[in-house]
């Protein structure tokens, strides 16, 4: 059978998230799941999340399926309801949402009224969000006040907290993040509210964007969110481990060339190891020659370009790997960060394209 499969350490994700404690003393956490948990499985990881206050989606059908997993931990939409519907189903479902737009106040206010009388015990909480310069989703500075003002009026709302978003935090050099800081704290000056700013590299990098709660999402699967390094040098551990099989050796001449397009001509006699992954499992069609694979204790090349189901790496004329030899794509022993930056990408694309042809097993242990 076609061994290819994602192993998923949900203890390494305990552990991670004790990392982040170490690096965030005394803050809540709103660990990130979004994208099926970065595509670890929602479900399963949400329920390793003992140790965190709360969990954060992108949207309402990853909410409701936390919900409909019995998951009673506070769940916030990080992208906030998209319509009347999905604020009712917010309520339905008890989640808090950010609120980051005009047009969001006007539903809140609208409905207000209505919820009242249909649920009166119901409180929402929500989170304002401020743009502080990323420019993609939340209220510029006067914006943000006034709706800091409107929000408090709405009955139904019993909770305000505020938020923003970095967007350079994962660059040391980058003065972005004090600039959005600076601005967060200039603006959100005086109003009551928890604060939230705090991604990974916030995390990492910018103890001053802490405040009250951080928002982590892949240093929780054991990835640096630094550009430039990977997790293992803050001490965390990778929660996905792609593997898969040698399946079949070929021998090769020199000038023999491997793959399509006949891409990579072998130079001098040379085993050549085909591995039974390719981009239709998720692995980077782009990988570059010569992409590391750990196979048994060591690293090999990539040669050739990759396939829909296999790639082929060159394991030398003196190779004593024998078909059926386990392959490791990346996590434990190969960085996934290192396979983002042969490939020309980032580890969150690689991590959340393993698609549904992969087995995956999740372990605990
Ligand atoms: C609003 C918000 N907070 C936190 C995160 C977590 O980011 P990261 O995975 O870089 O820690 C994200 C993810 O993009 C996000 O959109």
């Amino acid at each position: 059978m076609r061994s290819t499969r994602a192993i998923i350490n949900l203890k390494a994700v305990k552990h991670n998230v004790s990392i982040v404690k170490q690096l965030a003393p005394g803050c809540k956490i709103m660990a990130v799941v979004k994208a099926d948990a970065y595509g670890h499985g929602i479900v399963q990881v949400a329920n390793c999340f003992t140790d965190v206050e709360a969990i954060a989606v992108a949207c309402m059908d990853e909410a409701i399926k936390l919900r409909e997993a019995a998951i009673t931990k506070p769940i916030i939409l990080l992208e906030g309801f998209f319509s009347q519907g999905e604020l009712r189903q917010a309520i339905e479902y008890d989640l808090q949402t950010v609120v980051h737009q005009e047009s969001q106040l006007l539903e809140l206010e609208k409905l207000s009224a209505k919820i009242l009388s249909a649920t009166p015990d119901y409180q929402l909480k929500v989170w304002l969000k401020l743009d502080s310069g990323m420019n993609r989703l939340g209220f510029e500075e006067q914006d943000f006040i006034e709706a800091y003002q409107r929000i408090k009026q709405i009955k139904v709302v019993d909770t305000v907290n505020l938020m923003s978003h970095l967007a350079c935090a994962d660059d040391i050099k980058n003065l972005m993040s004090k600039e959005q800081i600076k601005k967060f704290n200039i603006t959100t000056k005086g109003m009551q509210g928890l604060r939230s700013m705090a991604n990974s590299a916030g995390v990492v990098a910018w103890p001053e964007s802490h405040y009250d709660w951080v928002r982590p999402g892949i240093i929780l699967y054991g990835c640096s969110p630094m550009l430039g390094i990977n997790g293992l040098a803050h001490h965390l551990q990778p929660a996905m481990t792609l593997e898969s099989q040698l399946f079949a050796i070929r021998n090769l001449k020199p000038g023999d060339k491997v793959g399509y397009g006949s891409a990579w001509t072998a130079q001098k006699s040379t085993k050549i190891g085909v591995i039974a992954i390719g981009y239709g499992d998720g692995y980077p069609r782009h990988a570059k020659e010569g992409t590391p694979v750990w196979i048994e204790g060591k690293t090999y090349p990539l040669v050739g370009k990759v396939s829909m189901d296999m790639i082929t790496v060159d394991l030398g004329a003196d190779c004593k790997l024998d078909i059926g030899s386990k392959a490791v794509l990346w996590g434990e022993g190969l960085p996934v960060e290192t396979i983002a930056e042969f490939a020309n990408t980032i580890p969150y694309t690689l991590l959340c394209g393993v698609t549904s042809r992969v087995k995956f097993k999740w372990k605990n242990d």
